[in-house]
């Protein structure tokens, strides 16, 4: 997969280098291409920015430079992201869809966002990270780079984690512990270290099953409950 990102702050994505994102570049699986936007703008102040049509606070990122950018970096196989936190959620299945792609490109708007008309001429997908209000794009394009990168086959060593994590069946993921067996008085629960690989799973199952009652009631909701979860949820 090849990611292109383009930011006015290309210094965010060092953390792109280390561990196994760093690692999957390094290995070929990943291509990552950081770009300055203002290389795209022709004044002496390097200008991306605007007040707003219509009036309000803030500014607005003007559409030539991003517009000049694009045309640069966009192909035929590409998928345009926009982080807002105006956009669609941000989700597990939005991050296999985006893993399905061969190149994606990630816009960081900044101040109160970009043209909306880049946006349309592109056809780009918005995507919130979650419902609050960040500077800019900046550290949501980390977050999603790092949600899909480990999706892509080889990048993660052991494909049994991706199957067994929260979310991946709609639910939260059990607690889990390693040694030592008691700490400071807390003891790791007695069955996981039984070697009762059938109870443990329906442990696990039940743990998944409280917390997600618990602090995601609407991911439970959706999600496909057999007759003995729902008996288990019951107790
Ligand atoms: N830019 C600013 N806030 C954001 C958010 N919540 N998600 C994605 N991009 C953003």
């Amino acid at each position: 997969m090849k990611i292109d990102i383009v930011s006015i702050f290309p210094e965010y994505f060092g953390p792109l280098d280390l561990s196994l994102i760093g690692r999957a570049r390094g290995a070929g699986l990943l291509r990552v291409d950081v770009h300055d936007l203002r290389q795209w703008t022709h004044d002496v102040h390097r200008t991306v920015d605007d007040t707003p049509y219509g009036g309000g606070p803030g500014m607005v990122m003007r559409p030539e430079p991003w517009g000049q950018a694009l045309d640069a970096l966009v192909s035929p196989s590409s998928v345009l992201v926009v982080p807002s936190p105006a956009g669609e959620p941000f989700t597990q299945s939005t991050a296999v869809s985006l893993a399905a792609a061969s190149h994606l490109i990630f816009a960081c708007g900044r101040y109160e966002g970009i043209d909306q008309r880049v946006v349309d001429h592109f056809g780009g997908r918005e995507v919130s990270l979650g419902d609050y209000v960040l500077f800019g794009g900046e550290v949501a394009v980390l977050a999603m780079v790092e949600a899909v990168a480990r999706l892509l086959p080889g990048v993660l060593g052991n494909a049994e984690s991706l199957v067994e994590e929260s979310h991946t069946d709609g639910l939260l993921e059990a607690p889990v512990y390693t040694k030592p067996a008691s700490w400071r008085a807390h003891d790791v629960p007695e069955i996981l270290r039984s070697g009762d690989h059938g109870r443990i799973a329906r442990w696990r199952r039940d743990r998944s099953l409280e917390r997600t009652a618990a602090r995601r009631p609407d991911l439970l909701a959706r999600a496909a409950l057999s007759a003995r979860d729902r008996a288990a949820l019951d107790e």
